[in-house]
């Protein structure tokens, strides 16, 4: 299994780290036997999985309760596993009691927190100090829609551009492991992967960075009605899935499931006299 320390001897190495989110048993055994290097339990299973309208909804224990299944499916990944909106940005002993409690109780191998503010920059130092390593997240912080006003593409001028650079330096010095880099144009990740030692990692970010995460959903286009540009769909889930079930609504409907071989059978001297 991947370490942390593996992770900057992979960016060294020039090697690129496979990410994907999972938020169940069955996701992280099936992204496990594939080969992924590090699993993301992303506060995003809020959309993704129950449907909220944001990550906002998501709650300390829905990360944990995922958290654990996907420990259970994933035995042998690197596990990160999401902080959720306001389990920071409280009084930093509170964050690090509910860092605390999120490492503990789903066995992760990391967390991950959004944005650079002053109090996340050290709030990531005792994390780091307290031996939770930390994965930061740049750029588009979906914790923070409602104040970025929407999902939009970040650092595209000069002055965004610098301000994003400037949090990866003050991430990677307070300690973070490594570094997600989501919806920013792909000359500034060149700039900012050449500007580290710590990986990063892109979603929406193009090429140069030193690894790559996506949605579990997404690849596999699976329950989601619409994907954002930078996902590549690797299945058709939508299609096939709603295929399959149309299939045996259709064959229940018509008789045809169950059929003998879908069916246990018995002697039928052995069977009860039948009531009038
Ligand atoms: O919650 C999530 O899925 C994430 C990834 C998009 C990085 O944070
Ligand atoms: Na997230």
């Amino acid at each position: 299994m991947l370490t942390v320390s593996h992770l900057r001897s992979m960016k060294e190495k020039g090697e690129k780290i496979a990410m994907l989110t999972a938020y169940d048993y069955p996701s992280a055994k099936l992204a496990e036997q594939a080969g992924i290097d590090m699993l993301l339990v992303g506060d995003s299973l809020g959309m993704v999985v129950l449907g909220y309208p944001s990550t906002v909804q998501v709650t300390i224990d829905d990360m944990i309760h995922h958290g654990k299944a996907v420990a259970r499916g994933a035995d042998d990944t690197f596990l990160v596993v999401d902080m959720p909106f306001m389990s920071y940005h409280v009084s930093l002993e509170d964050s690090l009691n509910n860092a605390k409690r999120i490492f503990q109780e789903t066995n992760a191998h990391a967390l991950k927190v959004e944005g650079a503010s002053p109090e996340t920059i050290r709030l990531i130092e005792r994390m780091t100090a307290a031996g939770i390593p930390v994965i930061a997240h740049l750029g588009l912080t979906p914790q923070s829609v409602n104040v970025l006003g929407g999902y939009r593409v970040q650092g595209k001028d000069r002055d965004t551009a610098q301000k994003i650079l400037d949090e990866a330096k003050a991430v990677e010095k307070s300690g973070a492991a490594a570094l997600v880099l989501e919806c920013i144009p792909k000359e500034l990740s060149e700039v900012i992967t050449a500007s580290l030692s710590i990986p990063t990692i892109g979603i929406g970010a193009g090429q140069a960075c030193d690894g790559q995460v996506l949605v579990y959903h997404d690849v596999l286009q699976y329950g989601v009605d619409r994907l954002p540009k930078f996902v590549k769909s690797y299945l058709d889930g939508n299609e096939d899935v709603t295929g399959s079930l149309k299939q045996y609504i259709e064959e229940v409907k018509s008789f045809r499931f169950p059929s003998d071989d879908h069916s246990f059978t018995m002697n039928r001297d052995f069977l009860p006299v039948m009531q009038q």
